[in-house]
């Protein structure tokens, strides 16, 4: 049974939640970071493909090396968690194949049944886009599951703050990253909000529905 929030339970959780600026120096208890992380191998990805490595920087050292790469942002050393985002740096016919083989295997499937979506893959994100345009593809996948971590927390009344004010290219060069095959987009703040954050009492500026829904 797939417990649900209630809609009001849900809207109190998003509303609760914040860009939060100031992090304390609680810790996630251990269970609660495990399905956040879970939360992010579970992210839904185009094809279901998967361009991505979640790195958790645990690293104290290593977090203060970002620190200054990232417009000296605090929540970089002080959240709780701090979670980068890389993508793949060209998806290849082999990434088809290496996930192709697990759903064949997992499902027990057939893999000539299959095979048309195997080809299809390869058609739309292998041949069928340039370098540019799969990095493109593989940051927009990268974002889905920066936002489903930020939703998650925020039900689990954990605070986020997503961070693209960061040096990719610094980043991944002090990660270690270069010649592996995946690059940083961006990264993600975790932990609990300090009482000093003035940033939780702001108002949400949002546009109205009216303005951002359409009823087609
Ligand atoms: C992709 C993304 C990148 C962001 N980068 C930063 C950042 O580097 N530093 C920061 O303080 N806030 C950052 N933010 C927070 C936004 O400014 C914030 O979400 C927005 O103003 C809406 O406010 P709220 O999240 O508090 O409702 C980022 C948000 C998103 C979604």
């Amino acid at each position: 049974m797939n417990a649900a929030l209630t809609p009001a339970q849900l809207l109190t959780s998003l509303e609760w939640r914040y860009a939060t600026k100031a992090f304390d120096t609680r810790k996630l208890p251990d269970a609660t970071w495990a399905a956040l992380e879970e939360s992010l191998r579970l992210t839904p990805s185009s094809f279901g493909l998967q361009p991505w490595k979640f790195l958790v920087i645990a690293d104290p050292a290593v977090r203060a090396k970002l620190r200054p790469v990232s417009w000296n942002q605090t929540q970089v050393t002080d959240a709780s968690h701090l979670v980068v985002f890389a993508r793949r740096t060209e998806v290849t016919e082999q990434d088809v194949n290496e996930f192709f083989q697990q759903m064949v295997a997992e499902r027990q499937a057939d893999p000539a049944a299959l095979e048309p979506y195997r080809q299809m893959m390869i058609g739309g994100v292998v041949k069928g886009k340039d370098p540019a345009a799969q990095k493109e593809w593989a940051a927009r996948q990268l974002y889905i599951a920066l936002g489903q971590l930020m939703g998650a927390a925020a039900a689990l009344a954990v605070d986020t703050c997503a961070l693209e004010g960061i040096d990719p290219a610094a980043y991944t060069e002090i990660l270690g990253l270069q010649g592996t095959g995946y690059e940083v987009v961006v990264a993600c703040a975790v932990g609990y909000r300090s009482g000093a954050d003035k940033y939780a009492q702001l108002k949400k500026i949002r546009y109205p529905k009216a303005r951002v829904i359409a009823q087609v």
